[in-house]
């Protein structure tokens, strides 16, 4: 059983004075889920998959490189999770312009897969079309496919037909970054989810 995702669009951001944050990054407007609320939510997730997949030996298949933080605490934390599983990693890079939907996936071989319960775990889900790319390659090797992702998007869903089952945070359309989350291979390692102010982004392009 999946339970309700936190709702976060309408929440004003915290000050960044308000929390520990580190030092020597700059650019944030301020933060939107902290690490503490993080870590509570993925516990709960954990229990859910325990429930839902135990005595099932499902496959995880994290999405490289922004869910490992995710990943690490969903799964790997044996405190969190502790029945017998298999994990692999997928790594999805999408090609710009004008096959803006065609992904380039590099898989473990799908006989891997073949007729197990599989979860797709993904830091974000955005437009969709990476994790429609994912469900596409997969076909119907594994016997059943749920998705697991941190924080949705929703309002910007243009493959409506990806709606993962578990779910931390729905957020509203701005970039965040933080735990895994980047820009441009930065603010990875940044604790909190946060958002970025715009003049990061729009610069340099
Ligand atoms: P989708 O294919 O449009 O659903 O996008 C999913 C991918 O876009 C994620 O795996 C992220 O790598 C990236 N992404 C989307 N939104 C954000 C964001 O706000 N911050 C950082 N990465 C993002
Ligand atoms: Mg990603």
């Amino acid at each position: 059983m999946a339970s309700k995702p936190i709702d976060v669009r309408k929440r004003e951001l915290y000050s960044t004075d308000q929390f520990y944050f580190p030092q020597g990054y700059e650019g944030i407007k301020g933060v939107l889920i902290s690490k503490g609320e993080l870590n509570s939510r993925i516990r709960r997730i954990s229990e859910e998959l325990m429930e839902d997949y135990k005595n099932r030996n499902p496959i995880f298949l994290g999405v490289m490189t922004g869910v490992i933080h995710f990943f690490s605490s969903l799964l790997l934390d044996t405190e969190n999770l502790n029945f017998p599983f298999e994990y692999h990693f997928v790594r999805a890079a999408s090609y710009e312009g004008t096959n803006r939907n065609k992904l380039k996936l590099q898989t473990p071989d799908l006989e891997t897969l073949r007729g197990k319960d599989v979860i797709i775990v993904e830091d974000i889900v955005d437009s969709g079309y990476t994790l429609a790319g994912i469900q596409e390659y997969l076909g119907d090797v594994p016997k059943s496919l749920e998705f697991c992702v941190m924080l949705d998007k929703r309002d910007k869903r243009i493959v409506k037909e990806i709606n993962p089952k578990y779910v931390g945070f729905i957020i509203p359309d701005h970039f965040v970054i933080g735990y895994g989350l980047d820009y441009n291979d930065k603010y990875r390692n940044f604790p909190h989810i946060a958002v970025l102010e715009k003049y990061v982004y729009s610069s340099g392009e």
